[in-house]
This record gives C-alpha cells, structure tokens and sequence, in this order.
C-alpha cells in the first residue's frame, strides 16, 4: 500500500534534538509528497485524538531547541489493549498509513507491540539520552547531556579540588552506564560507578583500596543513578561509615541533564535519521528502528533494538581505569 499520510510523535523521556528529528521527518516526507500529521503527548494522543496538520512551517525555527515542541508523555493506557484499540480507531479516522515514533526503550516497545496488532507500518527514531538501544552506537540526544554532564563536573572539580573533597556525581541513565562512563572520560574523573559492573565487582571497595587518584587530595566519582548501583547518596553514606577519613559531598545532576540547546552531533544525527526514517517507510521498510553504526544509517528490527544489557565497550573501561592513575 502507497503511504500517503504520516503521523509523527514524540514518547517517553524527551531528549535533546528530538525537535530536529520532527522538523527532519516532516520536511523529508513533504519532499517526498508524503502529508504529515502531528500526534501530540505521545501514544496519548492517540488515545485522546490530539492530532495537527503539519506543514513545511510547522517545523521552523525549532533545530535549535531542546525538548519536543510535540510534547511527549508516558502513557499508561496505550499498555492496555483497550488503550491500543482507542488508539487505531484514531489512525484510521485520520487516514494515517504508517507511524514515525522518536522515543525510548519503552516508547520502541510500545510501538513493536501496536505494529504487530494492527498490522500499522511504523518507524522508529532512537530518542534518549541513556544510550541504551541496541543495534546503534547513538541515540539522539546522547551527546547533549554528556556535553551538558561534562560541563557540570568541570564545574563541580573547581570546588571538590579547592575543599580537597570526594563527590559522588549522580547521572542518568537507567540501568546503562553510558553516561556516566564517557561523562568520566570526558571530565577526566577518578572513576565511574556503572551497572554493568555492580553485579560482579564491588566497584566503590576497588576504588578505596586503591587510595582513589594517589597523586591529589580531591576526587571525582560519577555514578549510574537506580537500585542496581544504589545511586550516589548509597555510596556516600557506605564511605562516611566505612572510611570516615574522607570529607565526602553528593551532587544529583538531575534533569538538567534532558535540557538544552543539541549539540551538533545530535542535531546531525537527527537530521539524517529523520529523512532516513522517510526512505525506510518509501523502502517498504516495517518496525524497524533507524540506527547509526560506523557513521552508517542501518535498520534495526525492533525486537533487537529493545534488548536489554547494550554492551559497554572495553576499551572505554580500560581508558577510564588508565588514565585515573
Ligand atoms: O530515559 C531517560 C531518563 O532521563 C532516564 O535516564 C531516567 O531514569 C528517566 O528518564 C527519568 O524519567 P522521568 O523524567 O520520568 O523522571
């Protein structure tokens, strides 16, 4: 079946450049005679049938900004069955052909789960910051917060070196380093405290018995946020009972995190995955999500997208390890 008419939407955690993508998905599918409706709130909006016609226009002025000017939402009801039906009455009504989903781990999910049901073409965009999709070495919006990140502890580093203090730096990420591991490089901390290691190895018991950076009084941790580290504030508290030598502080970086302007790796790599996800659904491409891997666009069927535990490069590890010496 010809696709005539997309609809495009934001889900789950925003992150920055998914603007870029909208404005790329647009401006590709009117390129290609494709009409465009905008879904606001996500999967919700579906539900509660909040759909605008977009234009060339509907998309100016927007590369620059942070956020999604679509809104995003985690909807409870797109997880019922009732939910997903509400939701297709609402494609059909709008004679929607297929879908562009920018969002998550769950927002690919939710979209693998409609495809199936109803047989509905959609197309998926890596929007998180987590980087926590496989089958892509980047997700859109990724590169902003671990700028935004490294900005935030070179900042921190001025105080923790004059105060000769230890900082737990809690970052995002859900259950996936990433952010905290390329955060560490990039801010040239003493260590990262990530999920992906908790299970086998008692990272913060290493770090002390190593003496932290022997060459400085001052230290720089960053950890993963979530039950499987315990987050920043649990390892504070282990040191000040454990090793009440140390003069310990906590900083939660927060949602700052999600915020601002995106870099220009993440308003090109929105750029180029918006029109790719236009040349998948022309392709006769379904469910896929668009990936990047050695700076190549790939499609990346949903079912692997979403698979947990996305390794960590070694080499990333062993880099950190180094180079905190
Ligand atoms: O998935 C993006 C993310 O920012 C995670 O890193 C974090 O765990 C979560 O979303 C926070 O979600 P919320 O904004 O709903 O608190």
């Amino acid at each position: 079946m010809a696709i005539k008419c997309i609809g495009i939407l934001t889900s789950g955690g925003d992150a920055p450049g998914m603007n870029a993508a909208i404005r790329a998905v647009t401006r590709a599918a009117i390129y290609n005679g494709i009409e465009v409706k905008g879904i606001l709130r996500g999967y919700r909006g579906l539900i509660t049938n909040e759909i605008v016609p977009f234009k060339t226009n509907s998309v100016s002025n927007i590369i620059q900004q942070g956020g999604t000017m679509l809104k995003t939402a985690r909807s409870k009801e797109f997880q019922t069955t009732e939910g997903r039906k509400i939701a297709y009455e609402t494609i059909q009504r709008e004679e929607i052909d297929a879908l562009v989903v920018i969002g998550g781990d769950g927002s690919l999910t939710g979209a693998r789960i409609f495809a199936q049901e109803f047989n509905l073409p959609i197309v998926g965009l890596p929007g998180t910051i987590d980087n926590d999709l496989q089958g892509t070495d980047l997700t859109i919006g990724y590169d902003t917060a671990l700028n935004t990140i490294m900005q935030a502890v070179d900042k921190i580093r001025d105080t923790a070196s004059s105060h000769e203090r230890l900082f737990f730096i809690e970052v995002m990420g859900r259950e996936c380093g990433f952010l905290a591991l390329n955060g560490a490089i990039a801010s040239g901390a003493e260590a990262a405290i990530i999920p992906e290691k908790s299970m086998e190895q008692d990272q913060l018991a290493d770090l002390i018995s190593n003496g932290f950076r022997k060459s400085k009084n001052s230290s720089l941790v960053l950890v993963t946020e979530g039950d499987i580290t315990g987050g920043a504030m649990a390892m504070a508290e282990r040191v000040k009972k454990e090793y009440p030598q140390y003069d310990v502080r906590v900083s939660i970086l927060g949602h700052v995190q999600r915020g601002g302007s995106p870099t220009a790796s993440d308003r090109i790599l929105a750029s180029r995955m918006g029109a790719a996800a236009i040349d998948a659904l022309l392709d006769g491409q379904r469910n896929v999500m668009i990936g990047i891997q050695n700076d190549e666009i790939v499609y990346v069927p949903f079912s692997k997208a979403i698979k947990k535990n996305k390794p960590l490069q070694q080499d990333l590890l062993d880099t950190l390890k180094i180079l905190s010496i």
